[in-house]
């Protein structure tokens, strides 16, 4: 019998469930005196939203379940609702004072009432709790439904429309038979929500009511911190502060178990866990260089911490104060330097929740605009980024969320207008952009002007390498002789033809390489009778035909996984995938290695390495010559390198003690969390050849072994049998040294590489490479430094969630040309050596 109103805000989409009081919409039946009728507005996503809940709900049980019994479920519905005619009284805030207990038990009963007049709720109702009032008078509550195994089909029926229709009754005046008087309500929401943040502030265990005030920064932690949680904790914090006041609330500390459905922290702009107005949910581990930082929109905010898992972590630490209102709804204004930099509110902290802003850039007449983000992120939970319905930041009509690494954007005059909207629920970083004026006519002194408007050295122009981001540096080009002209008409360099990968875009380089159909390409593009393929033969030189074969149990060739007891496993990349190949699992054994703790954002066009980004890379310093070699950690003790750091004409450089190594380092300034250790022993290959960098390999043995950090962690070493297909996306750091001029960066670096084909490789090197050595070129990052640093580490991500070293940096003509590739020593073909030097 409600009426439901679907009111679509300014952008075409709802931001949550309300009702208000409407005085237009009178139900025929109802009583004076009392409220009147009801707006809903209906989230689109609402049905969505409370599916996705409803599975992680019926998930998150579903493991205890046994197939025989349907355990339970507990259904929680979150939200607030306005009272009418309750004067505020500051004891409302208290919650052992008897007028708290009092309208809190009158608001209990009346929703309870409400509730027990839909058969359907009233057969599974247990309670509803109050659990604060805040100005206004908001009252937050919980309520809580039971279903039996038996009725689990039911699950799906807890719509918060059903629940909002039953309150409806309350905003129509229902009497509480019990209560002393009445109560007018008029605005009720409710949101499905994890019933393990339903908790009563009269009852339970760690449940915490904090003031924030201005000028004084207070702390608090989670439980059992710094030592470590318990599972099972379930607590929450209500924090408060004077009206007109926002709350602000730093974890420097946050780590708490990666896995977010059973370990979380989940904020509130609101006294109840209200999905409507969440601020975030966040788990794992937060490096100091990328702290949660939050604020709230008005003078409350809800944290919660729910912990199942029984790994035990630290846990957090938090800091929380109040600033004026004003101070965090206060943004936007007109520029009008030349040149600037605006952030969103806030910034780097997370944005508040229900924020506008309005920057107008205005440059001198004749000049345009030129706007860079440099972070941009603005992520929210089911959310489109091509729709970007709840929070965005909007120019010249577009609208952009999500998290992005290169927008740049130019005004057609010289004003420029940028919006920033942040809704109710859900607030990440938000950006920070640089802005400039230009001269039209001549954007880019000296430099190439991309369609986006930001300018990039002139060399790069068609040069195979989209460094415009938006392609316009790589269109009408003229290609040269080094260059595959692709159908599209990009330039692309040679290497990339017949890699596996659409380089071009539109399949051209990738498309005169294929063989027959009823034949098998060959990793070197030889191809042959497709029955070559898993026929326990190896018909290919790279032995490609036998790489991926699944089941051919207990032949061991070239490519399989050799097992400690000598079973040969025929998978590709099979150890260390979670997967136990091995009858003696020695397949899954040593695999504490590849994984980095910390939590990373994505930094737009970073090619500085973040904190704990790397945490294998060792810096090695040469006597009085500071960083000159780059080194991975693969075990407490011992480290990999180039053998040509060690082997020169310098007798002094094969002595161990003029070396130096520094693990978990970021800047080469800085100390912080580094780790210094001597080198006990210098082996280096004994084939190593000076001449033609074959065998580039050597091992440092340390002094003392390394302790593992956040920041300090081994790598992992592929086996023989791994495989790196050409076309595959790594990494290379260093802080580039030794070669092309030997201007050492201060921070780490990082560059995005593609593993080359062999083929292309021996081709482009023109015939240098042996079968100790493999290519990669660069495709994004590291263009202007020298980025590879001897000694350094190549590593790939498997899917199987772990970082392997596929290479060390060898040679290369220049650590950084584009389209010349880098030349690195192949690790699984000296994996054998290492092994038997170490033991690893
Ligand atoms: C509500 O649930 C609690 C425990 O979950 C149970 O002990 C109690 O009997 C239930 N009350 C009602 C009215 O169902
Ligand atoms: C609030 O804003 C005022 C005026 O802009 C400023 O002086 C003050 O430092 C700000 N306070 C805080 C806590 O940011
Ligand atoms: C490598 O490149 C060569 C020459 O372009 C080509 O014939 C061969 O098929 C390529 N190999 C792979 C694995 O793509």
């Amino acid at each position: 019998m409600h009426s439901a109103r679907y009111d679509y805000g300014q952008n075409g989409k709802h931001e949550r469930i309300n009702f208000l009081s409407n005085n237009e919409k009178v139900p025929p039946k109802q009583k004076k005196g009392i409220v009147v009728g009801v707006i809903v507005a209906l989230l689109v996503l609402a049905a969505v939203a409370g599916v996705l809940i409803w599975l992680f709900v019926f998930k998150a049980n579903s493991g205890t379940t046994l197939s025989s019994r349907r355990s339970p479920r507990t259904i929680v519905f979150s939200g607030h609702m306005k009272l009418a005619d309750v004067p505020f009284d500051q004891k409302l805030e208290d919650i052992s004072s008897k007028e708290f207990t009092d309208l809190a038990s009158n608001l209990e009963d009346v929703i309870g009432e409400c509730i027990k007049k839909d058969s359907f709720l009233a057969k599974y109702y247990n309670t509803s709790v109050v659990t604060a009032f805040s100005h206004g008078v908001i009252g937050f509550y919980w309520s809580k439904f039971d279903v039996p195994g038996s009725d689990l089909e039911m699950v799906p029926e807890f719509s918060e429309e059903r629940m909002l229709d039953a309150l409806e009754t309350a905003v129509q005046g229902s009497r509480s038979i019990m209560s002393p008087r009445s109560l007018k309500i008029s605005e009720v929401t409710a949101a499905l929500t994890d019933p393990r943040m339903a908790r009563n502030p009269r009852s339970v265990e760690c449940f915490y009511v904090l003031e924030a005030e201005e000028g004084k920064i207070k702390t608090f932690a989670s439980p059992g911190y710094p030592t470590g949680y318990t599972s099972k904790s379930r607590c929450q914090w209500q924090i408060r502060a004077s009206e007109k006041n926002s709350i602000l609330v730093d974890f420097p500390i946050f780590y708490i178990e990666d896995y977010c459905p059973d370990d979380f922290v989940y904020i509130y702009d609101s006294l109840s866990s209200d999905e409507y107005q969440a601020i975030t949910q966040k788990c794992g581990q937060r490096p100091p260089s990328n702290p949660l930082a939050v604020a709230s929109s008005g003078n409350f905010m809800l944290i919660n911490f729910i912990i199942d898992s029984d790994v035990q972590r630290p846990g957090f630490e938090a800091q929380y104060t109040a600033i004026p209102l004003s101070n965090v709804t206060t943004c936007g204004g007109i520029l009008m330097e030349t040149e600037g930099v605006f952030t969103s509110p806030l910034y780097p902290r997370f944005y508040p929740p229900a924020v506008d802003c309005k920057w107008t850039i205005k440059v001198a007449p004749g000049s345009k605009v030129r706007v860079k983000f440099t972070m941009f992120r603005m992520k929210e939970p089911r959310v489109d980024i091509h729709v970007c319905h709840k929070d965005y930041v909007e120019v010249m009509g577009t609208k952009y969320c999500g998290e992005m690494t290169s927008l740049a954007l130019t005004s057609n005059n010289n004003v420029l207008e940028v919006n920033f909207h942040s809704d109710k629920s859900y607030t990440d970083k938000g950006f920070s952009a640089e802005y400039s004026a230009y001269d039209p006519a001549d954007p880019c002194p000296g430099k190439f002007a991309c369609a986006s408007g930001i300018c990039i050295a002139k060399e790069r122009k068609c040069d195979g390498w989209n460094d415009c981001g938006d392609m316009s540096d790589e269109i009408k080009c003229k290609c040269d002789k080094e260059q595959f002209p692709c159908d599209n008409g990009l330039c692309k360099p040679r290497m990339w033809v017949c890699d596996h990968v659409n380089d071009c875009g539109d399949g051209s380089d990738e498309k005169r390489c294929s063989c027959e159909e009823n034949e098998w390409r060959c990793g070197n593009g030889v191809c042959l009778p497709q029955d070559v393929v898993c026929d326990n033969k190896q018909d290919c030189i790279d032995g490609s035909d036998e790489a991926s074969c699944k089941s051919s149990p207990g032949i061991c060739s070239e490519f399989s996984f050799i097992c400690n007891n000598n079973e040969c496993v025929n998978k590709v990349n099979a150890e260390c995938d979670r997967v136990n190949d091995c009858s003696d699992n020695s397949d899954e054994a040593g695999c504490d290695c590849g994984t980095r703790p910390y939590k990373l954002n994505r930094i737009v066009g970073g090619q500085n390495a973040e904190l704990g980004e790397w945490p294998w890379q060792v810096s090695l310093h040469f006597m009085t010559n500071g960083h000159v070699c780059g080194a991975s950690i693969i075990s407490d003790k011992w480290l990999l390198s180039a053998s040509h750091c060690f082997v020169t004409n310098d007798p002094a450089n094969h002595v161990a003690s003029n070396w130096q190594t520094y693990s978990g380092m970021q800047a080469q300034y800085k100390q912080d969390g580094v780790q210094h250790r001597a080198v006990k022993t210098i082996i280096s290959h004994p084939n190593y050849d000076h001449m033609t960098f074959d065998y580039d390999i050597a091992l440092l043995e340390l002094s003392d072994p390394l302790q593992f950090t956040n920041t300090i962690q081994p790598i992992c070493l592929p086996s023989a049998s791994h495989v790196f297909p050409a076309g595959t996306s790594c990494w290379v750091t260093g802080w580039g040294a030794q070669r092309e001029g030997g201007q050492v960066s201060m921070m780490l670096q990082k560059a995005s590489v593609k593993i080359i084909n062999d083929t292309v490789c021996d081709m482009v090197t023109e015939g240098q490479v042996t079968s100790r050595m493999l290519c990669s070129g660069f495709l994004a990052g590291g263009v202007d430094a020298c980025q590879g640093d001897s000694g350094g580490p190549l590593v790939c991500f498997e899917e199987s969630g772990k970082w392997f070293q596929v290479g060390i940096v060898s040679w290369g003509e220049g650590c950084a040309r584009r389209n010349k590739p880098g030349v690195y020593t192949r690790i699984t073909k000296l994996r054998d050596w290492v092994q038997k030097e170490t033991g690893i």
